[in-house]
């Protein structure tokens, strides 16, 4: 249990933490003392026990992102165990374990309550701005508030998050296999199970084999795709797409679609799916999709500006386009049933994970995904 009593400051009683802090953008993270407020009503503190190094975490950190701010804590694909929780919180107690939602599920919206889409609007509007959903923060350092990221600041030994975003997942799992439910793998999961719902049989092409990608091609796998075609740069990530369920690899770049449609009888993919966030491969894989009925999901994120250009010709006869945020997965609901078939061995996750670092060693983890040097970096905190 967190030791309360030495660290309380002012009237509110807070806990001492060390968390990764953006202060500067473009500078690295500071790995700082910093205190953490108790949670209020409808908030839990968690004890975070593992969290993934994501690219959007390195995207607000290198200041790229115009809606970044600082300071906050960085990180949102932790996993820990739930500590304390504020009034009024029913759906977790201490001792359960969690993964951190960016996505959250209040179960009550109206996005929430249809089932045609992910995108909670409960919390949204604070959560943008780096709040909790009362529009306060629980962290600061020396008595000036620092921004929870994401909803999330999970590059942290602990930090408080809303109920509605925090998924209770079974306490066999590996913590440091579930915190990558909480972002990149769920996100390629998602896109192939809920967004596309890929059809048993089929023929899929997945572009990109990051943590995304992958997931997609496990995703496909899972769903009884038959031929899953994937296409990256590297050798060796395609190497991994291999053992995530791909039937085929492809070596991108500008003949792609050409080398796909001659792999595909002439006519291409029954589903196709984007992960590299790149407009151009975006574009190739619109025009990868099959004639007919052929449906392309795009999970990557383009940068700020850039558009996609689609020849109309290309949907008027019968693709169809598609994006998909966190996978399309309403995370409560779905990330603790993804964990159980993780945990049934239905999905390899140990290759996605290429180093285990230290907290104090958060500035590695972007070198590392900088030179593109596994796939995922993963911090231990016990
Ligand atoms: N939609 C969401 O909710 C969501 C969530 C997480 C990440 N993302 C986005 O998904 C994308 C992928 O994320 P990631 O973590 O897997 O990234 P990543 O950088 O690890 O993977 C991208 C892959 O694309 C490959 N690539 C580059 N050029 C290519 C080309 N011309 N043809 C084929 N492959 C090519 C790279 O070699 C790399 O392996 C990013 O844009 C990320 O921001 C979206
Ligand atoms: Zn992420
Ligand atoms: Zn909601």
């Amino acid at each position: 249990m967190v030791q309360q009593d030495p660290h309380r400051i002012g009237k509110n009683a807070a806990v001492r933490i060390k968390a990764a802090v953006l202060e500067e953008f473009g500078a690295p993270l500071a790995v700082r003392d910093i205190d953490l407020a108790e949670p209020r009503a409808g908030e839990v503190l968690v004890r975070l026990v593992a969290c993934g190094v994501c690219h959007t975490d390195l995207y607000t950190a290198s200041g790229a992102d115009p809606s970044g701010y600082a300071p906050t804590v960085l990180g949102h694909e932790g996993a820990g165990v739930v500590e304390r929780v504020g009034d009024g919180v029913t759906s977790v107690r201490p001792g359960d374990h969690v993964v951190t939602l960016f996505s959250p599920q209040c179960r009550e919206c109206i996005h929430c309550q249809s089932t045609r889409t992910n995108l909670c609007l409960a919390i949204r509007e604070q959560q943008n701005k780096g709040f909790l959903p009362d529009g306060t923060a629980r962290l600061s350092l020396d008595g000036e508030p620092v921004r929870h990221f994401m909803g999330t600041s999970t590059f942290a030994e602990y930090t408080v998050m809303p109920e509605i975003a925090l998924a209770r997942i079974t306490p066999e799992a590996p913590l440091h296999h579930a915190c990558l439910f909480a972002c990149g793998l769920t996100t390629g999961l998602g896109a192939a199970m809920n967004t596309a719902k890929v059809e048993a049989g089929s023929t899929c092409v997945v572009f990109g084999a990051g943590m995304v990608g992958l997931g997609a091609v496990a995703g496909c796998r899972l769903q009884g795709a038959e031929r899953i075609v994937c296409v990256d740069l590297s050798a060796g990530r395609l190497e991994l797409a291999r053992g995530q369920g791909a039937t085929d690899t492809l070596v991108g770049g500008p003949n792609a679609v050409e080398q796909i449609l001659e792999m595909t009888g002439g006519f291409g993919a029954d589903y196709t799916f984007e992960a590299t966030g790149l407009v151009a491969v975006m574009r190739q894989a619109v025009e990868s999709a099959r004639m007919g009925w052929g449906l392309c999901t795009i999970a990557g994120v383009a940068g700020k500006g850039e558009t996609l250009d689609i020849i109309p010709r290309y949907l008027i006869t019968g693709r169809r386009v598609c994006g998909s945020s966190f996978g399309g997965v309403k995370g409560r609901d779905q990330v603790p049933q993804l964990v159980e078939r993780a945990l049934a061995g239905e999905i390899d996750v140990e290759p996605f994970i290429s180093h285990r670092l230290l907290l104090d060693e958060v500035n590695r983890g972007f070198e590392l995904m900088e030179a593109q040097d596994g796939i995922r970096s993963v911090i231990d905190f016990d």
